[in-house]
Parts: C-alpha cells; structure tokens; sequence
C-alpha cells in the first residue's frame, strides 16, 4: 500500500463524500438501530472461560437488546442463552452478574428451572388449571454459539446465518491463533456520555495517534517523513472490517511505549525484524516454557496477511462492536456496548497467557498501566465530541482515506438501518 493507491478506491460502493451527523446524536436512529441492528445480529458478550465448569452462569443485562439475558453452562457442558424472565408472572430467575448453581429459582414464588432453561419445579403445581403443562414453560432461549472460545448470542430466535458463517469471510483465517492460550485476563469498564460509533470511531483508524497519543505510543508505530501514522492496509467486508498497522523499526529495545504495541515480533516464526527483545524474553520466560512456547508459534494466515517486515498488530472489529485485536503475544477485546443514542459502555479485556516468573509479572503489570493510560487518552475526546455534535453546529462530517474504516461503519449500519425501516414503512402501507 502507497499513499498514492487510496484505499477508497478499492470500495467505491462506501462512497468518498461527507459522513451525515445524525446518526450519532438522533435518539430515533438509535432505536432503529436497536430494532433493526442489534436485536438482528450475532453479538459477542464473553468467553467460555467466564463458563468454567457445569452449573456457571453469567447474566449480562444488555441495553441495545431491552433484556438481561443468562448464559449458563449447563450439565452437558453446553452453552446455553435465555431471558432472564420467570414464566410465572415474570419475576427475574438469575440476580448475580456471575454464579455457579444446581438449579435457578425464581425468588417470588419458588419456581425452578434446570441449568438447560426447562421448568423442573412447581410448588403447588395442583392448584394450577388443567393443561398446565411444565414441558411448554421453560425460559425463553436466545440463539447462542460459540467462536473460538468467544460466546456470541443472537435475539433473533432464526438467526439469518450462523455465526460460523457470520464470522468465517473475514475472520476464518484467525483459525489457529492460541486464543484459549491467553487465560491471564485484564479489564476496565467504564460509561462514557458518547454514541457508540463515536466510540468505536476513535478505536478504528491510525489518523489520531501522532496527535492524541503523541507523547504515549506514538513513536511506536510507523511513522512517514511527516510523522504521520498511516496503517498498512484495511480491508472492508459485508458488514466486518479489518486494519493492519506496523510498528516503528526504530523501536528501542525496552521502550516502555513499545509494550502496548505488541511489538514482541522477532520471537514468532515468520517474523518481521522488529522486536522488543525484553519483552519477549519475559513472555517465554513467564510462559514457562510449557503452556507457550513462541519460538514454536506460526501466525494464522488472517495475521500479518500483508506480509509487512514491520507489522505490529492488526485491529479487527467483528461487527456491529466488538473490537478484538490480536498480537502475536496476547489480545484486546474491548465491547462499545450502546446504552442510549449518546451513552456507551466501553468493557476492555486484556488477554495475555499466565506469567511465571518475576520477569513476566512484570512485564504485564506495565503493559497493563501503560495500556490504561492509553485508553484513557482515547477515552477523553469523546465526550467533549457527543457534546460538540450535539450543538447542532455541524451537520456533516470530512473523512480521510485512512478513516475508511469510519465510513465503513456509517455506511453499513446506515444501510442496515434504512433497510429496516423500509420494511417497516411496507408493512405499515400493505395493512
Ligand atoms: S414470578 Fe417466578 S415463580 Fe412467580
Ligand atoms: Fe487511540
């Protein structure tokens, strides 16, 4: 990739105009966008190893779908979804975020359900009228499966694919990456007062980071004779996208702003020439030499798939938002969960593989407080621009080539959106 070859000209069907406002302040588009996008898509709301044995369960009370739905692990070891509503007269079956239990029962009147969402006890069930029939009265299920250790659940009880084939165009080539490796996991949340495409916005181009990182990461990654940050490629699919950035070759050996990068590259087969030597010896070390060893790690081909000598890290944003960036020695799911048109609530996990030596505790406890402060100055703008665009002042946005991704995501959940409420204006007219 040149500057001179644009990336817009590869999708000329996402257009090169000014990005409309609206969408990221107006509450109706929001509920379109929860009507139409969320409560139609595969979302990712966890791992299996939140799931640890029979009988754990999670209950994630999620905004853009109006329900709080459990996921347990039921005595099978499958992964099942259900709303969190009692049959009864609709009381709530599960009241802790995370649990492990035999059964749950509903605290109003003693109703108890099975780990597989069936109805197992009634008390009183004779007082109950004829045709009462416990078979037809179990929770309500939400589609729910499972992606390389991520559950995924779907509101749509006939989801129009599977999430294999909702994932598979862009993302098969991850197969193979050591996911279920990483189980040292690593998290911050946190509400932020700004539209969800704002958010996620500020997560998928490179164009801000001389700038708003400058005195963080900056210098880390690649920079052009101007010092400007461009990535090496992004690809759009359907509706997922995908961005590779490189690391600056220059990096020095221990420099602490390396670390959030990844930039660990020289301890992988295939690998680029950079490398950030203390860093990858701790992660060996810390690894033990058992659980991984990276020397004996080869990158799945979705990885890299540039090619790049200085590649440090790709961005992928399965969508609608879920932001999962895989480095060759651990990974970032972050979730921009949309709470309201200008409200988000940004979850970060960090997944590295378990540390066994002082080294490689080190080592990851200031990737961590580094990767914090970087998400911290990520996190600043955005509230101030949920309030500028509020004021009405402008009415459109100007993209650059490398904001592609940007506009991927305006155009997508646009036509999405539209797309709905045609349906919905069609309907209307044929009653
Ligand atoms: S509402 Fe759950 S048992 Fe009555
Ligand atoms: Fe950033």
């Amino acid at each position: 990739m040149t500057d001179k070859a644009r990336l817009h000209d590869r999708y000329p069907e996402l257009g090169t105009g000014s990005l409309p406002v609206s969408p990221y302040i107006d509450p109706a588009y929001w509920e379109a966008e929860k009507k139409h996008l969320f409560k139609k898509t595969w979302l990712h709301i966890g791992r299996v190893e939140e799931l640890p044995k029979k009988g754990s369960y999670m209950v994630r009370d999620i905004a853009a779908l109006d329900a709080s739905i459990v996921i347990a692990r039921d005595r099978s070891g499958e992964i099942n979804a259900f709303h969190n509503v009692c049959s009864h007269r609709l009381n709530k079956i599960a009241y802790q975020p995370y649990g492990t239990t035999r059964k749950f029962a509903c605290r109003f009147h003693g109703w108890a359900y099975d780990l597989d969402g069936s109805l197992s006890g009634v008390p009183d069930e004779k007082s109950f009228m004829e045709g009462f029939d416990k078979a037809c009265l179990g929770l309500s299920k939400v589609s729910c499966d499972v992606w390389q250790g991520f559950i995924f659940i779907n509101m749509d009880p006939e989801p129009a694919q599977t999430l294999a084939a909702f994932m598979e165009p862009m993302y098969g080539g991850l197969d193979g990456y050591p996911f279920e490796k990483f189980t040292a996991c690593y998290g911050w949340s946190t509400v932020v007062d700004a539209n969800w495409k704002f958010a996620l916005d500020a997560f998928q181009e490179t164009y801000h980071v001389a700038y708003l990182h400058g005195r963080s990461i900056a210098d880390s990654l690649a920079q052009n004779e101007e010092g400007m940050l461009h990535p090496i490629d992004g690809l759009c699919g359907d509706v997922h996208r995908r961005l590779s950035i490189a690391g600056n070759p220059n990096t020095v050996y221990g420099n602490p702003q390396a670390a959030t990068s990844g930039l660990t590259q020289s301890s992988v087969s295939g690998s680029a020439d950079i490398g950030n030597r203390i860093a990858a010896k701790a992660l060996a070390a810390g690894a033990g030499g058992t659980k991984i060893d990276l020397s004996q790690v080869t990158l799945p081909e979705a990885l890299n798939w540039t090619k790049h000598p200085h590649w440090a890290f790709d961005i992928n944003v399965v969508f609608p938002d879920f932001y999962l960036s895989c480095r060759p020695n651990y990974f970032q799911a972050y979730n921009f969960r949309p709470i309201s048109h200008n409200k988000t609530l940004f979850e970060a996990r960090v997944y590295y593989p378990e540390m066994k030596t002082a080294g490689g505790r080190f080592y990851q406890e200031y990737m961590k407080v580094t990767l914090r402060d970087v998400l911290l100055e990520d996190l600043a703008t955005l509230e101030m621009t949920q309030e500028a665009a509020e004021t009405g002042a402008k009415t459109e946005m100007v993209i650059n080539d490398f904001e592609l991704m940007v506009r991927h995501q305006a155009v997508v959940v646009d036509r999405i959106v539209e797309a709905g409420l045609a349906a919905d204006a069609a309907a209307l007219a044929a009653e």
